[in-house]
């Protein structure tokens, strides 16, 4: 597929009021996340977005690398200034995965899923990675850098070995090339409903669609390495403020997990689900 600009066609695209207002684009960047980090502290607006063709130095969660050949992804980072107390802040990973759930939703193929908390997943298989990062002083929260990596139109060739059974591209999945410029405007578009009704309503507003997305975890077993302990046990749902409700066999009051990496217990198979609260 030839998207000669693809800086270009996504400003030409957007159909948003915030996001995307500056849009700064780049053939080649090291990290769009590391480059809208400075933009921040430098003190860039609400809204101003960073997307690039391609990243030397992708970064995601836990330390570890996000793959981004050129030319065949969206790779893109926003800056938000939510008056909202730090605390609250790790509740964009879950809007932004509802967001980024919509938007697949909104194209054929099969229908994602999210992961605790905010991979999104086709056919399984990871596909959109999100990657927030705060600036504070104090309590105060300065701005949330929110970083979204999609798979969209790779082949399978461009992971590692070693991830080819956990990530994957729509297109792979779908057999369809998926035009990245209309992909990123839906994307914003999703987003600036998200952001703007978890602003006004908190997440209890978006929890329900969350829980739908999420559908194929909730009942599953599963293993949470989290801040040093493994936490083990069946997936009930959210709390109210986004933390995932898990119940252990040595307790019958559920757990609440804050933070940490998930393992569901026999793999991700999307499908069959078993609601423990039916
Ligand atoms: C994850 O580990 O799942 C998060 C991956 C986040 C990747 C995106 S790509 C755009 C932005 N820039 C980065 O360096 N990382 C995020």
């Amino acid at each position: 597929m030839s998207e000669p600009d693809f800086g270009v066609a996504v400003g030409s695209r957007l159909k948003t009021r915030l996001l995307g207002r500056p849009l700064h684009f780049f053939e080649t960047i090291d990290s769009t996340n590391t480059y809208a980090m400075q933009l921040a502290a430098e003190g860039a607006a609400e809204g101003t977005l960073v997307v690039a063709d391609a990243q030397t130095g992708g970064r995601g969660r836990l330390g570890r690398s996000w793959v981004s050949p050129a030319g065949v992804n969206l790779y893109c980072s926003l800056i938000l200034r939510p008056p909202i107390a730090a605390s609250l802040a790790p509740q964009i990973n879950l809007v932004a995965a509802v967001a980024v759930a919509d938007t697949i939703a909104g194209l054929d193929g099969p229908p994602p899923a999210i992961k605790w908390p905010n991979d999104v997943l086709l056919s399984g298989k990871k596909v959109c990675g999100i990657l927030a990062e705060m600036q504070t002083r104090g309590e105060h929260l300065q701005a949330l850098i929110l970083g979204i990596g999609v798979n969209l139109n790779a082949r399978l060739e461009a992971f590692p070995q070693e991830l080819r059974d956990k990530a994957s591209s729509l297109f792979v999945v779908t057999g369809t090339p998926v035009e990245r410029a209309a992909f990123a405007a839906s994307l914003l578009t999703h987003l600036e409903q998200a952001y703007l009704l978890w602003l006004e309503e908190g997440f209890p507003a978006l929890r329900a669609a969350w829980e739908r997305y999420a559908a194929d975890l909730i009942g599953r077993q599963i293993a949470v390495a989290a801040q040093g302990e493994a936490i083990s046990g069946t997936v009930l749902g959210l709390d109210t403020d986004g933390a995932l409700l898990v119940r252990e066999q040595t307790s019958e009051t559920p757990r609440r997990v804050v933070a940490g990496e998930v393992s569901v217990v026999g793999g991700y198979q999307q499908g069959g689900t078993h609601d423990p609260r039916d």
